[in-house]
This record gives C-alpha cells, structure tokens and sequence, in this order.
C-alpha cells in the first residue's frame, strides 16, 4: 500500500518539476488580445519513404515496425511536445477541457498526419496525472481527428487531384532553368546514381529519394554509407529545400497549390471579425450560429510542403526542409483601443528557443491588419478551383454555384441551409385565364425572376461571407 501512494506521489512531483521546468525556458505571452490560433504543423519524425537500391537499412523496422514512411515513437513524442508547448502557450485562452466548440484539428489523409494529430492532442489536452488504472478519462480525452480523403483534399496534402497543377508542374519541372540546373550538376548527379545504385539519376528531382533516406539515418544515428561526406550530404539537402519553391513557383501554382487553405484561414478569420463586429442583420442571419464564430484553435496536421507552401505563397519561405513538428502558429489578435484586429505569424522551428515571430512587413504591414491580409490573400485565392482545376464537373452538386467550396465540401448532403438559392427559384404555378390574366402573368413572373435573381445573388453573396467555414465543418463533421 505504502509503496505504491509513494510512487504516485513521486509521480505526480516529476510531472510538476519537468512542467515547471518547461515554463522556465518560455516566457509568458501576453493572451489578452488573442482571438484565434490557426496552427498548420508537419508530423514527426518517420521512416525513410523508400530506401535506395544500395541502402544498408533495407528493413523499415529500423525506424518503425508499422513500415516506410510512417511515425515512429521519436516522432510520437516530438509532436507530443509540440502539443504540450501550445497548451504552454495558449492555456489561459483554450480551455483544458475539450468542447467542440472551441477546437478543430484536421488532418491530412496519410498516418503520419493522423498519428501526430493524436499525439498532439496527448499534450495539448492532457488533463493531468492520474493513475490508469483508475480512470484513464480522468487523464485523458478522447478528441475527434477530421481528415480529408487523399482524393478530396485540396487543403493539407495537395495538388495531386488538380489536373491544371500537374501540367503546370510538369511544365516547370522541364522548364529552361529546370534543365540548366539539371545541367549544371551533372557530374553529382551521375555520383549519386552510381552510388546508391538508382537505375536513373537524371535530374535533382530523382535525388530526392536518397537524400530523405540518407536524412533519416542521420537522424536516428545510423552509419552513413561511406560515400557521402558532409559536402555530398549537404548538397542533397540543399536541392531538396530548394525544390519546395519549385512546387508553387508560379501565382498560378500558388492558386492551386494553396489557395483553399488561404481561403480557409481567411474565411476561418473572418468568421471572428464578423462576430465582434456584427450583430443580428435584417435577413436574421445571426454569426453566432455558426460554430466558427466561437473557434479559438483550428490545428492543420500535415506535411513539409504545406508549411512550406504557404509561407513560400505569403513570400516567406527562406529555403529551407521544415523540421519535424515545425509549427506555423498564425494568431490573430484585437486591438483593444481601436477594436482592429491583426495577425501575427510565428514559426516554431526549434524547440529550444521560443518561436520566431515572422516579419510580415511587406506582406500586410506592420502590424498586419487583417484586412490588408485578406486583400494580398485575396490574389491566391480561386474563384472556383474546381474550374481553374480544369476538373471534370462529375462531381459538381450544382453547375451554377459560383462558390468552388460548396462543390467540394459538399459531397455529403449534410448541408442544411444551403439550398436557399433553389429554393427561392421555385417558380409559382399561376395559371392565369385570358389576355390580362396573361399579361399580368408574364409581369408578375418577369418580377419574380429579377426579384429571384437578385435575391439568390445577396443570398450567394451571403453564403460566401457567411457560412463557409460552417460548410467545410458540418461536411468534415
Ligand atoms: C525486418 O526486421 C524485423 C525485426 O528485426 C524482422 O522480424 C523481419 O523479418 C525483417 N524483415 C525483413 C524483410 O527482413
Ligand atoms: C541520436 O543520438 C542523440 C545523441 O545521443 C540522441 O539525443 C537522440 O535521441 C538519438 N536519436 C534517435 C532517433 O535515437
Ligand atoms: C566529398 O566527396 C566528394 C565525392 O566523393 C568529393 O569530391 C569531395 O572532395 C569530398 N569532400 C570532402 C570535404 O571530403
Ligand atoms: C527557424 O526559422 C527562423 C525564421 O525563418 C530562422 O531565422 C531560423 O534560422 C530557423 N531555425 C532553424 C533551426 O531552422
């Protein structure tokens, strides 16, 4: 009996030293101003993609026993402790307990994602030590994961569902200055296929597959092959950070690549700023109906390259392989004064210093009022990606919506509320006898239909404005 209260109480005193340790390395951010955190954070640590024909470690279990490409227990913690760290951060603004009100983390579709969502979640909503054997819900709480289907998702892990992207990077990919580079290291190309034994190295791009291999065996200490020094490491790595900028090295690229998950951090935004800013309209549109108006926390589980895609979209990409568990914190604050609300960027890329506070100056100015933000946003945001996609409409709900979203989000039919547009348009039966009947038919109905058109835009406008977020939520829900 003893032994066992003297190990819990041993337990418990650990648990507060090494919280209170990690207080001690952060200082205290000022949260009186916050409004909402939209976080887009890449997985940790994982098991090489694929290893090269001369590869040693040809057994994925080196990493992890689950196979190539996924979490191992090194990526488990490290975003675990991501996880702890925000709720460091932001836990006088988000409540430890759960309410779906509050918080919604998405992932992409790839077990990485959806494995560091979880372990996210381990440290951002941790309740507190209590023995297991107890009651492991006095500890712990389960919280919902929300991912999008690899075919559907145009937000986390993108680009491979828009036929327009890949001719457009198929395009850059043999483009002159593609083709130069490639010319350029030419002999370090033909090294590293002699080396690794690939059956074709011809372009950086097909490096890709050694240097992440070769990245991961650095990273869990193994013996690298005796052909790569430092020099050869580090030019593998420096193609590899470079080509991020390939990928949305254009506005287009940029539009496709990234601009529904702009559009959804604005849209996400301004659900806020119409909350405080607006009350009950005419129409009874209420913003406090929809569940974004109350969000503090959106979490954005995903991948190098969507970290990397936005900053590189917002021009603040500095080339660069995201670490594990990098974390871009995108805070969005209120001026008590004026009552203006603007945006702050963080970039949480190391986790013994606190996050770098990113210089938006020649993005949206300084500070950087969310509406300038929206504006330069505005640029990379499609009006209907769908179309800009060059997508087949097959899968369109309705060909006259305007709005890319409504035809991507709402695959399922939970989406009440949407059809006010069709339904306005019913036309009424009037059968009318006679001449007179028949003019005073053909005004009314003319009248009807401008009334009708005019209302279904204010309503599409409406849509737009309002109920986006609510949309993506409710289909994601
Ligand atoms: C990989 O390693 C594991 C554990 O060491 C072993 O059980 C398994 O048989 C190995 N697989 C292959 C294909 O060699
Ligand atoms: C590699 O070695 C370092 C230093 O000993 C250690 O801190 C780290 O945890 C090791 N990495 C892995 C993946 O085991
Ligand atoms: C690293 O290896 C390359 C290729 O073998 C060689 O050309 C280069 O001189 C080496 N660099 C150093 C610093 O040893
Ligand atoms: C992290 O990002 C900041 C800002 O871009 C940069 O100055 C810093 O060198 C980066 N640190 C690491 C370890 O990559």
């Amino acid at each position: 009996m003893f032994q066992i209260n003297w190990k819990l109480c041993m337990f418990t005193i650990s648990n507060v030293i090494f919280v209170n340790a990690i207080s001690s390395i952060t200082s205290t951010k000022d949260l009186s101003t916050l409004q909402l955190v939209q976080i887009i954070s890449r997985h940790g640590d994982r098991a090489p993609i694929h290893p090269f024909p001369t590869d040693v470690y040809r057994n994925a279990s080196v990493y992890s026993l689950n196979g190539w490409g996924e979490l191992t227990e090194v990526g488990a913690k490290q975003v675990y402790e991501l996880g702890v760290y925000l709720r460091q951060r932001y836990g006088g603004f988000l409540p430890r307990k759960y309410l779906k009100r509050d918080f919604l983390i998405l992932s992409s579709d790839v077990d990485r994602a959806i494995m560091s969502a979880e372990a996210n979640l381990a440290g951002l909503y941790e309740l507190g030590p209590v023995p297991r054997s107890r009651d492991i819900f006095k500890e712990w709480q389960p919280v919902p994961i929300h991912t999008i289907p690899e075919e559907d998702d145009n937000l986390i892990n993108t680009g491979f569902n828009c036929p327009r992207y890949k001719t457009l990077i198929n395009q850059y990919m043999n483009s002159d200055e593609l083709k130069k580079l490639n010319e350029d290291n030419k002999e370090f190309l033909d090294f590293i296929q002699k080396k690794s034994g690939m059956e074709t190295v011809a372009t950086l791009e097909d490096t890709f597959q050694v240097q992440d291999a070769l990245r991961c065996q650095r990273f869990h200490n193994l013996t690298l092959p005796d052909w790569v020094n430092n020099t050869v490491y580090d030019q593998l790595q420096y193609f590899k950070s470079l080509s991020f900028t390939w990928k949305v090295a254009t506005e287009e690229m940029k539009r496709l690549k990234v601009g529904p998950l702009l559009e959804r951090l604005v849209g996400e935004m301004r659900a806020k700023v119409d909350a405080a800013t607006l009350i009950l309209d005419d129409e009874g549109f209420s913003p406090y109906e929809d569940a974004s108006a109350y969000r503090k926390m959106y979490i954005y589980s995903g991948h190098d390259s969507t970290i990397s895609g936005v900053l590189h979209t917002l021009n603040l990409f500095q080339p660069h392989i995201p670490v594990y568990a990098a974390a871009l914190l995108i805070e969005l604050h209120r001026k008590p004064d004026t009552g203006e609300f603007f945006i702050e960027f963080y970039y949480r890329n190391d986790t013994t210093v606190e996050p770098y506070r990113l210089d938006t100056s020649a993005v949206c100015g300084s500070p950087c009022l969310y509406e300038s933000f929206s504006a330069f946003a505005s640029k990379f945001i499609p009006m209907n990606w769908n179309q800009e996609c060059q997508l087949q409409s097959t899968q369109s709900l309705s060909p006259s919506s305007g709005a890319p979203r409504l035809l991507l989000m709402s695959s399922s039919s939970d989406n009440g509320g949407q059809d006010l547009t069709l339904s306005a348009m019913h036309p009424l039966g009037i059968t009318a006898p006679g001449l007179l009947g028949f003019v005073l038919a053909v005004i009314a109905i003319t009248s009807l239909l401008v009334s009708t058109i005019l209302l279904s835009s204010f309503l599409r406008e409406k849509q737009r404005a309002m109920q986006y977020p609510l949309n993506a939520y409710q289909h994601l829900g």
